[in-house]
């Protein structure tokens, strides 16, 4: 542990708001979020930041595009990532905008330090520019398309501010040699010194051709190019012109995908040194996400979404799947088959197996008493010493961000343990003092090695591992648990457990796959228009209200016959797995049983419902809530500010089936 509380900053990449995250973006942040735990745990003074990056062409147009000014259009984008991030309890201790006013300064300032410097020269520039990249472009595809999203490319001619980046070839090759591990993985690194060694041209900074941006004082109507702009906001997070005080800056280490790693570790340090402010201590490149072996676009419809993931399996399965499946720094594809495989292998039948087996033997054996350990045999030193030694691998592992291998390291301790009780066999012990004895040892084991586990998998199984630690009984918080003070045998006999929380319920695969897989095709061609987020940009739907009837609309009696309304009876009523909001109900329409989903989950009990007369329209094209057939519509009042559903029924006897009129 640091002596003295040493600081950690953490960054994810601020992300383009003209569009919607997906899982790549979920990625990056949610490798930020697991180290932020960690390294809290280990004692750090930690921060972490992200943010929208909200300049640009494409937000201009994409504002055109739905009608409406461009300030509240990636207010209404910010709004929409962070409320993801909130959902997912991915919490940054700051979120960056590059329209906040701080950060505009910080630009402004960071432009007038190079300069004074010297750094910063007036000229024109003509080039081919892809403007969903923000990147001129050097060497187009044939076509004059952009060699990495494949799409048209514009000749631009303007008056710019440029960097003299060629400056910095020198002291830049001697700044990765003299602190090798700036760039990670040692792939990218040779990849970024290979280009700074071919020679590097001076940079445009500013664009006379954009209106959206952050102005250059007294210079308009240039404007800051984007990434001049967009990296500035780590330094704007923690301070900005002031970053002194606040004791952040340098970063030390900048999460991003494989795709920006040379913004990162060539214009980013050059801007710094030119500005002499300290450069950042490492830049951390993870490889992508496929889909079919292709990048996620809105674009191709390969996207996955986090959303119906989470919904479905749970936060801690997608954290889990992510840095489990794939090496971090190389690409990986994404399948929900696989997603599911390990789901149901690694934690249902895994960890959650292990605590819900060791908390029943506990609770019947012992009363939900820590019992105490007695003699120790071999078999029992061996699990211990397993699980002691995991302790110093996980934490070397998770220091070297090799987040798959620690994860393999704790679930062979989870394995060794749940062979451990196969072969030990605790249930078939009997009362006699010798066997009360051997009982009390091996389940005092099991919770300790259950203990030790969620202690290590914590940061990235947040959400099920502070379960077992209730469970366990344990009354420090465990995200405040030192991870240098983690042994085993720390726990305390005697300890009273708390209640067990199911984990991880096992899940039929075709059936997961299916609901996720409707549920995120809900979620990219909403049925319903949303006014409170934009779903895309790029489909032009964004932020525009849905269309409302104008008051003097009316319809004539042939439409309102084509709704077929009849006198439903409720049969049965259950919960959705993973859609709180949804009651799966049958209904008895007279002619026939159907299945109907109803949003009333939060103010009914399921129970209370059997038996009611209810309205239903009939006739609706059958359609999928979070992946559940529905086939009609219960009616019912939306009451007060916050929709509160009343079933529409009836205060005298009518017949199911019966037609309203
Ligand atoms: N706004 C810039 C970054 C500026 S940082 C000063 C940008 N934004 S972005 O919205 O396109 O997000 C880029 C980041 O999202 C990538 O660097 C990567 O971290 C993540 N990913 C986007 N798609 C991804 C995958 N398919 N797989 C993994 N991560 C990917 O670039």
């Amino acid at each position: 542990m640091p002596e003295k509380k040493e600081k950690f900053y953490i960054t994810t990449p601020i992300y383009y708001t003209n569009g919607m995250p997906h899982i790549g973006h979920t990625y990056t942040t949610i490798v930020a979020d697991v180290l932020r735990r960690y390294k809290k745990m280990r004692g750090y003074d930690v921060v972490m930041t992200t943010g929208t990056d909200e300049h640009g062409v494409n937000v201009e147009r994409a504002a055109k595009k739905a009608g409406i000014a461009e300030s509240e259009f990636v207010a209404r984008m910010a709004d929409a990532w962070k409320q993801l991030w909130d959902e997912l309890e991915l919490t940054a201790d700051e979120f960056v905008r590059t329209t906040d006013l701080k950060h505009v300064r910080t630009v402004q300032w960071l432009f007038k330090l190079c300069k004074e410097n010297g750094y910063v020269y007036k000229g024109h520039y003509t080039g081919l520019y892809c403007i969903y990249d923000n990147a001129y472009v050097n060497e187009p595809k044939p076509g004059n398309l952009c060699p990495d999203c494949d799409r048209p490319l514009e000749t631009v001619t303007e008056e710019n501010y440029f960097f003299k980046l060629s400056a910095f070839q020198k002291p830049l090759l001697d700044f990765y040699n003299k602190f090798p591990e700036f760039i990670q993985p040692e792939s990218r690194r040779n990849e970024i010194i290979s280009f700074v060694e071919g020679g590097l041209k001076d940079l445009s900074i500013t664009r006379t051709s954009v209106r959206w941006g952050i102005p250059v004082p007294g210079e308009e109507p240039h404007v800051f190019y984007v990434w001049f702009d967009a990296l500035t906001a780590y330094l704007s997070a923690v301070g900005g012109p002031e970053y002194e005080k606040r004791g952040m800056w340098p970063a030390d280490v900048h999460l991003v995908g494989k795709d920006i790693i040379r913004f990162h570790t060539v214009y980013w340090p050059a801007f710094l040194m030119a500005a002499m402010l300290p450069v950042p201590k490492q830049v951390w490149a993870h490889g992508w996400f496929l889909m079919d072996a292709a990048k996620m676009s809105k674009s191709k419809g390969n996207v996955v979404l986090p959303r119906p993931i989470v919904n479905m399996l749970g936060m801690d399965a997608l954290r889990y799947f992510l840095l489990r499946e794939v090496v971090f720094g190389q690409d990986g594809n994404f399948s929900y088959d696989a997603l599911v495989t390990r789901y149901n292998s690694d934690l249902a039948n895994g960890l959650g197996n292990l605590a819900s087996r060791t908390a029943a033997m506990l609770e019947k054996n012992f009363a939900g008493i820590v019992p105490k350990p007695e003699t120790r045999l071999s078999q029992d030193d061996v699990l211990a010493k397993a699980a002691q030694s995991a302790i110093g691998e996980v934490l070397e592992r998770y220091d070297r961000y090799e987040f798959a291998r620690a994860l393999e390291t704790i679930w062979g301790v989870v394995a060794a343990a749940d062979k451990y009780l196969t072969t030990e066999q605790p249930w078939a012990l009997g009362n006699s003092p010798d066997e009360e004895s051997r009982k009390a040892t091996i389940l005092w084991t099991a919770a300790e090695l259950l203990r030790i586990v969620s202690a290590l998998a914590y940061p990235v199984l947040p959400e099920s591992t502070s379960k077992i630690w209730t469970l366990l009984g344990q009354s420090l918080g465990i995200s405040a648990t030192p991870l240098d003070g983690l042994r085993w045998g720390q726990l305390a006999p005697g300890t009273n457990l708390g209640k067990f929380q199911a984990l991880f319920p096992r899940v039929e695969k075709t059936e997961a796959v299916e609901r996720i897989e409707a549920m995120a095709n809900e979620e990219l061609n909403p049925t319903q228009p949303t006014a409170s987020a934009p779903a895309s940009t790029t489909s032009g739907a964004a932020a525009t209200p849905g269309p409302t009837a104008a008051a003097s609309d009316k319809i004539g009696i042939e439409d309102f016959a084509k709704v077929e309304m009849r006198v439903g009876q409720i049969k049965t009523a259950e919960r959705i797995v993973g859609a709180d909001k949804l009651l799966k109900l049958t209904v008895d329409i007279g002619t026939e049983i159907r299945q109907i989903c109803a949003g009333i989950a939060q103010y009914y009990e399921p129970e209370s419902l059997i038996g009611r007369k209810v309205a239903v329209v009939v006739n609706l094209a059958p359609r999928k809530l979070r992946g559940v057939e529905s086939n009609g519509m219960i009616i019912a009042a939306s009451v007060g500010p916050e929709g509160r559903p009343v079933l529409a029924g009836f205060h005298e006897e009518v017949e199911v089936g019966a037609r309203l009129k």
